[in-house]
């Protein structure tokens, strides 16, 4: 019996109206738009606003309907909804089962999967062992933040990389050689350079906790930029070495969308030119577990059958991961 692969069949995303700019973002912290185009890469974010909508299922809901234009499927038929999100509407329930009630998924049960920028790549692991498993054959996974709910328009160390946005991927089984191929994926508890102390059981949210500022996010940007290239190259390298690929099989490089001199720096060490590189962070910026999907969204009509993908991503935990897929569809209409 030949191996059943899971293999992305429709792909969508959605970014909130509200258009952040650099302009913006100067008249709240002491910064200035060359700063942060050349430190950072982004021009501007999408910033989801309580008039348009609220809460990471409203965005969810929002990336299933433009992954439909293109892709019917009976929510029926769903056996498993998975959300990579740090920021799900409540702290329960999870925002997997919120998303498949909302979305008619009735069948289908809900999980969560914590691992900040690297939530597509872990969901996608986890997509990948239910259908190759034999279990399950349809699985929603979506992946994304509403970062601006835990960002200090104070510090102007994190205002200007983070935003909002969401992207959710069908994953169906398939005998053919396409899809999840290989990955790897990584973790090593580090709180002190990148972390959201309030809020969780150690410092449960109170009065204290909202004067101390604890319920932003905080980083250490030195020290998360220097780990997010050496583990983003090195993962990626290591797998695809071990799939036997060459530079030249490599058609696209999707990495986390961070800071634009990480993905050059990611690049330039893989030895892969910037045209097969997936780049948006000018204008969506970094919207964690929602960068990965984004690009994929946002190139998909230049996508073909076969295409070898490499997605790397880094991100608070650390967590980070490498994974080799091969897409499955042509452009459709
Ligand atoms: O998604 C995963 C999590 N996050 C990341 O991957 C982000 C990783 N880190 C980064 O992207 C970068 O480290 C930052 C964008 C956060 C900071 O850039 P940097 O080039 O590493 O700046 P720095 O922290 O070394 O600071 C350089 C200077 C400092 O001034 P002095 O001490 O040299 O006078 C900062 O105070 O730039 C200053 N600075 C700013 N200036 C204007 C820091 N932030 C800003 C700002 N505008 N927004």
């Amino acid at each position: 019996m030949s191996k059943i692969h899971a293999v992305i069949t429709g792909i969508g995303g959605y970014v909130p109206n509200y258009v952040m700019t650099n302009e913006e973002i100067s008249t709240m912290v002491d910064t200035n738009d060359e700063w942060i185009t050349k430190r950072i890469g982004i021009k501007e974010r999408r910033i989801l606003k309580s008039e348009e909508g609220r809460g990471i299922t409203y965005l969810a809901e929002k990336a299933l309907g433009n992954l439909k234009l293109k892709h019917e499927f009976n929510p029926l038929e769903i056996e498993a909804v998975i959300f990579a999100t740090t920021t799900p509407d409540y702290i329960l329930p999870n925002a997997a089962s919120l998303i498949a009630q909302k979305a008619g998924m009735t069948k289908a049960f809900g999980l969560d999967v914590s691992a900040a920028c690297s939530g597509f790549l872990y969901g996608l692991e986890v997509a990948n062992s239910f259908i190759s498993s034999g279990k399950y054959k349809k699985v929603m996974c979506f992946s994304g933040d509403v970062l601006s709910t835990v960002t200090d328009y104070k510090d102007r160390n994190t205002c200007p990389i983070f935003a909002d946005g969401c992207g959710c991927a069908l994953l169906e089984a398939t005998d053919e050689p396409v899809g999840i191929i290989d990955s790897i994926l990584c973790s090593e508890g580090n709180v002190e350079h990148l972390h959201i102390y309030g809020g969780g059981s150690i410092n449960p949210a109170g009065h204290e906790t909202v004067d101390q500022r604890l319920h932003y996010i905080w980083q250490d940007g030195k020290i998360v930029f220097k780990h997010a290239v050496s583990s983003m190259s090195d993962t990626s390298e290591k797998l695809i070495k071990r799939n036997n690929l060459s530079l030249n099989d490599v058609d696209w490089v999707v990495p986390h969308q961070a800071n634009l001199r990480i993905i050059d720096a990611v690049t330039n060490r893989l030895g892969i030119p910037m045209d097969k590189v997936m780049v948006n962070i000018q204008k969506y910026g970094n919207t964690s577990a929602g960068t990965i999907p984004l690009c994929l969204w946002d190139w998909e009509p230049k996508l073909r059958k076969g295409d070898n993908i490499i997605l790397t991503a880094f991100g608070a935990g650390f967590t980070w991961g490498a994974t080799y897929l091969k897409w499955g569809y042509d452009p459709k209409d």
